[in-house]
């Protein structure tokens, strides 16, 4: 008996509840059709809502970072890493979320993971969402901080934790996602920043899937709902509708400032890399100057929603007030034959399933560069689906 052979255990069990996950290669440029596993399919699996990851721009932008400043950034920010780059992405954020000023991590994921742990510590409580993304989750586990979980967008319920536990508390913090990656729906903002502003908590919103999507300008679901200019700390992603990858705080100068001193992801880690700063750079500077890309993105939301409504009046769509649309499926393997049909009939849509969720579901986004042959396509295919 090896100390490891529970690990061959632990895989069986995943396997025998369907909960068992593998890789797909896509192959070539992204965009609205790919090629999976050598088949063309109609992508309604990728978070590049504005489909700037296959854009020539982001693309020659990469390339002429590469030549000029090298593969790698060598170091850390605070040692070698830094470039003139950085510091550009890092106002053009700030610029684009009206705040006063920004500070990018390698990835979202070590976005949150380095504010969550900089702001709170053992003497102080997070309350968080109960549909938070892993990093918040994570993030807050690894703060030391207790946590609360308060039911999926209920502010009544977070009101009363608050009057029972904050003042047990030296800080709290609040945090949620403001577009919930697996159901579509957004946080209840107006609301949760009052609490905070009455309850005299931080409030971190993750703005990951907001980003580029939401906002007359594309600053996000702040701006959507009108809170630009309220102090509260925002993260995002260079990885999703920006088309690039790493991942910011942005916020007031003097937060920026304490996380650059504070947060151990930004510190001890290699600075975002040439390329990809390079062309997070360029994907804002589009969003900027196109806004025409978030209006055919919700165009194309639209359309969907009504052909939904027209043609599939019982599938289970989940809330959603954003390009992410769920439905719901009985079981994991219900929601992986499903999936499974949607590829061989291609479409790529993925099932998600337990533990990333607690209900199985496909869940479907939309980019702004689907044309409306191929959303009609999806209902189509949906539609045989469900008469069959
Ligand atoms: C809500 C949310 N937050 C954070 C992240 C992490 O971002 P990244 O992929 O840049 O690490 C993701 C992406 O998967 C996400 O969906």
């Amino acid at each position: 008996m090896s100390a490891y052979d529970w690990i061959q255990e632990s895989l069986q069990t995943i396997q025998r509840a369907n909960w068992y996950r593998s890789t797909q290669t896509i192959h070539g440029i992204p965009g609205a059709v790919v090629v999976l596993d050598g088949k063309e399919v109609i992508n309604f699996a990728s978070n590049d809502y504005l489909g700037l990851a296959g854009d020539e721009r982001l693309i020659s932008a990469a390339v002429n970072a590469v030549k000029e400043f090298g593969t790698g950034s060598t170091g850390s920010r605070l040692l070698s890493g830094q470039r003139s780059l950085h510091r550009e992405l890092e106002r053009a954020i700030a610029s684009l979320k009206q705040t006063q000023d920004a500070i990018v991590f390698s990835s979202g994921y070590l976005a949150n993971i380095g504010a969550i742990t900089a702001l709170v510590g053992k003497r102080d409580l997070i309350l968080s969402d109960q549909y938070n993304h892993s990093s918040l989750k994570n993030g807050a586990i690894l703060s030391g901080a207790s946590i609360t979980e308060y039911p999926h967008c209920n502010a009544e319920v977070l009101k009363n934790q608050l009057i029972e536990l904050r003042k047990n508390y030296r800080r709290c913090l609040i945090i949620t996602d403001s577009v919930f990656s697996m159901d579509g729906d957004l946080c209840p903002l107006h609301t949760l920043l009052d609490l905070a502003e009455e309850f005299s908590c931080m409030l971190l919103v993750d703005e990951a899937h907001g980003t580029g999507v939401l906002g007359s300008s594309g600053a996000g679901c702040v701006e959507h709902f009108g809170c630009t200019g309220r102090e509260l700390i925002q993260m995002g992603t260079l990885s999703k509708a920006l088309g690039s990858l790493g991942g910011y705080i942005t916020g007031s100068a003097t937060l920026i400032d304490f996380l650059r001193n504070r947060a151990p992801s930004w510190i001890y880690t290699t600075a975002l890399s040439p390329a990809d700063t390079a062309s997070a750079n360029a994907a804002i500077e589009i969003v900027r100057s196109e806004p025409q890309r978030i209006l055919r993105l919700w165009h194309n939301v639209e359309y969907l929603k009504e052909l939904i409504q027209k043609h599939l009046p019982e599938l289970k769509i989940l809330p959603s007030s954003s390009p992410i649309l769920c439905f719901q499926l009985e079981s994991a393997t219900d929601a992986l034959k499903v999936g499974k049909h949607l590829k061989e009939s291609g479409i790529f849509a993925p099932a998600i399933r337990p533990p990333t969720v607690p209900t199985s579901r496909i869940r479907i986004t939309l980019m702004a560069t689907h044309e409306n042959v191929h959303i009609e396509k999806l209902v189509e295919v949906l539609s045989n689906l469900t008469t069959t």
